[in-house]
């Protein structure tokens, strides 16, 4: 068991070789744990990756994955656009003055009022994939444009969405249709291949069967603004070795798109792809107990206030843990990581590779977890979020 462990852990290594930070540098900086720390250079490196691999394109973070303020002046710095679920998260990019043109409202369901108050800010780019969330934009939001979300085959990602959102490929045409009866302009359509997808040919195959839909609208007059890719690109978590890189997803895509009878301007909206590997999140052991024929180590940080994809039904996410201290003459033993709270869900990983002789106060690294973790952070049994701080 230890030895496969290792392997694994040996081999995400390999596949990221620069960590983003050195364990030396993590202890002198010495702030009190649990604490999240971010490279601002590995959130622009990374959305420069994105620009330079789908040439033209327009970025749109998705801000759900991390709406830290710092998070989204940095990306506004380095040019980047938004994709918005709610006037909550609209009311943050207002706050750093990010113009209506770089925001588009993704989720293809909405609340009516919160449609008119993107619209009221100037905001005039909407995702839907229904007849009533047509009808409900074009009273709240009258000549704006649509974008037609349509299911995507999301089988190889760990979050799905398509049983929730988007609609069949046959109802593109009758909504887009019914978009200009409605004053409102045909702007694209849209895909999400889920959140942490596995499969480097996911986008591209969308695309392919989206070829004769495109065709078809064009011999309708109707002629597209845009594709959007929208998310799924993936981190190279422990528990996702194989993921592909962007590279690979790229290339796939890019392929298929130039296939198309003319190409529309790639949209694409990463939250994750941005900001996973952008942080490390350092916490602190807090109780070492024999229990079970496991060791446990319980941290000042877990599931509720840190890491809510590790949690069962919310990804089981297997971050890369590694000790803030080098492993001494004691070897390395397998150990079970959980959370502070009360709540018996709250449990990391049960299987970590760490020093035999790692103990209450020592700290470790948990890293890539710059994505949906302060974003669904809760204080429960009143732990609060921790701290993040950006170098
Ligand atoms: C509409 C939309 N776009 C983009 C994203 C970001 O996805 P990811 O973090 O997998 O890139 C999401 C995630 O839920 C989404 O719902």
């Amino acid at each position: 068991m230890i030895k496969k462990a290792v392997h694994k852990f040996k081999k995400i290594i390999n596949k990221n070789p620069d960590r983003l930070f050195d364990p030396d540098f993590l202890e002198s900086i010495n702030y009190k744990t649990p604490f999240f720390l971010f490279s601002k250079k590995r959130i622009v490196d990374n959305y420069k990756q994105f620009k330079k691999l789908f040439p033209k394109s327009i970025i749109n973070f998705a801000m759900k994955a991390n709406s830290e303020v710092e998070v989204l002046k940095i990306l506004k710095e380095a040019g980047s656009g938004f994709e918005v679920a709610s006037i909550y998260e609209l009311e943050l990019l207002k706050k750093l003055h990010i113009p209506p043109n770089k925001i588009i409202y993704g989720t293809s369901v909405k609340p009516s009022d919160q449609i008119a108050k993107f619209f009221e800010y100037g905001v005039d780019r909407f995702a839907c994939d229904s007849f009533s969330e047509l009808e409900k934009i074009a009273i709240n939001a009258p000549g704006s444009k649509v974008y037609i979300r349509v299911i995507a085959n999301d089988a190889g990602s760990v979050f799905k969405f398509s049983t929730k959102f988007g609609t069949e490929t046959a109802s593109i045409i009758p909504l887009l249709s019914r978009a200009v009866d409605l004053g409102l302009k045909p702007y694209g359509i849209s895909f999400h291949v889920g959140s942490q997808a596995s499969d480097p040919e996911a986008w591209a195959n969308v695309i392919q069967s989206l070829r004769s839909i495109i065709e078809d609208l064009r011999d309708l007059g109707i002629k597209l603004e845009t594709l959007n890719l929208g998310g799924g690109y993936p981190c190279h978590y422990l528990s996702s070795e194989n993921a592909p890189l962007l590279s690979e997803i790229a290339s796939a895509t890019i392929k298929q798109y130039k296939k198309l009878p003319y190409q529309p301007k790639l949209i694409l909206e990463p939250g994750r792809g941005i900001i996973a590997n952008a942080a490390v999140l350092v916490a602190r052991v807090i109780a070492r107990i024999e229990r079970r024929g496991s060791t446990w180590l319980f941290l000042d940080a877990g599931c509720y206030n840190a890491l809510f994809e590790t949690m069962a039904y919310q990804g089981s996410t297997r971050y890369l843990i590694t000790s803030m201290r080098p492993t001494k003459n004691s070897g390395e033993s397998l150990f079970a990581v959980a959370g502070p709270t009360g709540d018996s869900p709250d449990i990391i990983s049960r299987e970590v590779l760490l020093p035999s002789d790692i103990d209450v106060g020592d700290k470790l690294i948990i890293h890539d977890t710059g994505a949906y973790s302060l974003s669904t952070s809760m204080a429960f049994n009143g732990f609060p979020k921790p701290n993040a701080y950006y170098v």
